[in-house]
């Protein structure tokens, strides 16, 4: 019998100072785990929002990234991260990161400013060292699963649209894409040939509350909540959601 994984996506979290409910949201996400015991957590990106890298000022600027925040940015980062790696040791899953663009903003700024290479680290000043990391824009496929934080036009900008969601999805060599960014959640099947296959392309919604500014416009739309997705290779997963609300009243 073909041997089925369970799989916890975690999506875009943007921990840092703004997430209001930060500590509990990742307390909940720990007892999550730990009773659930998945085999594989995958976080899809944005896993911080990194505000204080949000603009590209000039050094000695009012934004320049010497006069910012980013020591907290990273430490709420650090701080979560740090408590669902212990969490994923107990249960033996295995840890994986698709970098999203809040997390690119990073590499932006030190590709801006290459001085700060010797200031910034993004994998170790997030205590990412034990997470296998798929950089911002590549996929990772896992048990047949394609993971990525968003699908990428050939410019390489998120590509959110359904019509290029389903044109992305069909293309994929894999039973199913999973991807976040839109802070939304939806997971239509696409018709692969006429008739037989269906492949999904499951977008995770978020796992935060409280948002930038620059974020207001959005903000109706999201879902927030974990997706599980029991696996096996060769078919369609199987999708379960636990929304936040739920999440935090029985594991919070
Ligand atoms: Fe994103
Ligand atoms: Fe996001």
């Amino acid at each position: 019998m073909a041997k089925t994984y369970r799989h916890l996506v975690i999506p875009d979290t943007h921990f840092g100072p703004r997430n209001k409910n930060e500590i509990k949201i990742v307390e909940a996400i720990c007892f999550y785990i730990e009773e659930t015991k998945p085999d594989r957590i995958i976080h899809i990106g944005d896993i911080g929002d990194f505000e204080s890298f949000c603009t590209l000022g000039d050094p000695g600027d009012a934004d320049d990234i010497e006069m910012s925040t980013y020591g907290d940015d990273f430490e709420h980062v650090f701080g979560a991260v740090y408590n669902i790696g212990q969490a994923a040791k107990m249960v033996g899953a295995t840890l994986d990161i698709t970098l999203g663009n809040h997390e690119h903003r990073v590499a932006r700024k030190i590709h801006r400013y290459p001085r700060l290479k010797k200031t910034l680290n993004l994998v170790s000043d997030c205590g990412l060292d034990d997470w296998r990391i798929t950089p911002y824009g590549r996929s990772r496929t896992i048990d047949g699963i394609m993971y990525l934080h968003c699908p990428m036009s050939k410019m390489g900008r998120p590509m959110t649209s359904h019509a290029g969601v389903k044109r992305f999805t069909i293309g994929a060599k894999a039973d199913a894409v999973v991807y976040g960014h839109t802070h939304a959640w939806s997971a239509p099947f696409f018709e692969i040939e006429a008739g037989h296959t269906l492949k999904p392309a499951i977008n995770c919604g978020c796992l935060f509350e409280g948002h930038g500014a620059y974020m207001d416009r959005a903000s109706v739309c999201y879902w927030r909540g974990l997706t599980t997705l029991t696996v096996t290779k060769g078919s369609p997963p199987d999708i379960e959601t636990i929304s936040m609300k739920r999440l935090l009243k029985e594991y919070g």
